[in-house]
């Protein structure tokens, strides 16, 4: 079939308004249900509202990444779980614990509902951030010289993260703070982590949690993600892995 130039231009403007509406990261979420599969986990609802991390995280982003991408681990779980006896009566940390041991599917699938759970409880709105205090404070300038530097390789290692994956501060064996990133939904609780510890903090570097603002500038994302994290669950989280 012979194409003239101005259908050829007439299909280019199609096919790069398409492209427009539809950034990489949608094309590669999962599928969104209908109606949550039932099963033994559940999503519960964002500890505030959609806008609250604005400007930082916009309302869009937060209402995907909790009611898509969030909502479809906790559906694939469900159904991996549901479909295989071996698999049930499980808590989901005890699922993450022995991630290595289980199907690919429940590992992901564990890992993306324990990890984005955390997330949200890491964060608040900016005018409730606030900062490090008491014995974190401590900790994080005995660890890393100071906030500003601990700050600084916090966002090198999300950075150099390749690929999908998430940037920690966990509580070491040592007792001693330490940063360290997974690929894709692993997390430091898991068997097959390379580095293992108790989280106190944790940044998603998918590109779904921060593409519709920043686009491909995944360092402008981490350095503007201080902003929202609630420093006074880090200090009770840090708390809690030291006792
Ligand atoms: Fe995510």
């Amino acid at each position: 079939m012979k194409m003239t130039v101005k259908a050829l231009f007439a299909g280019l403007a199609i096919a790069t308004a398409t492209l427009a509406t539809a950034p990489a990261f949608a094309q590669a979420a999962p599928a969104p249900a209908t109606a949550p599969v039932a099963g033994p986990f559940s999503l519960a609802p964002l500890p505030y509202a959609y806008d609250a991390l604005a400007p930082v995280i916009d309302e869009a982003t937060m209402k995907l990444h909790h009611d898509k991408h969030h909502q479809a681990y906790v559906d694939a779980l469900n159904k991996a779980v549901t479909a295989d006896p071996a698999l049930q009566g499980q808590t989901l940390e005890q699922l993450v614990a022995k991630a290595g041991t289980l199907p690919t599917v429940v590992r992901n699938n564990a890992g993306g509902h324990w990890n984005h759970t955390f997330y949200w409880k890491t964060m608040t709105a900016p005018a409730k951030s606030g900062a490090p205090s008491g014995a974190l404070a401590a900790a994080i300038e005995a660890s890393f010289g100071s906030l500003d530097k601990f700050k600084a390789a916090f966002k090198e290692a999300g950075t150099k993260q390749f690929g999908s994956g998430w940037v920690w501060l966990i509580v070491g064996a040592d007792g001693k703070l330490a940063i360290t990133s997974t690929p894709n939904q692993d997390n430091p609780l898991m068997d097959v982590a390379a580095v293992k510890g108790l989280p106190v903090l944790g940044n998603d570097v998918w590109e779904h949690a921060y593409y519709l603002t920043y686009n491909n500038r995944r360092g402008d994302y981490l350095e503007a993600w201080w902003k929202v994290v609630d420093w006074a669950e880090v200090s009770r989280r840090f708390a809690a892995a030291r006792r």
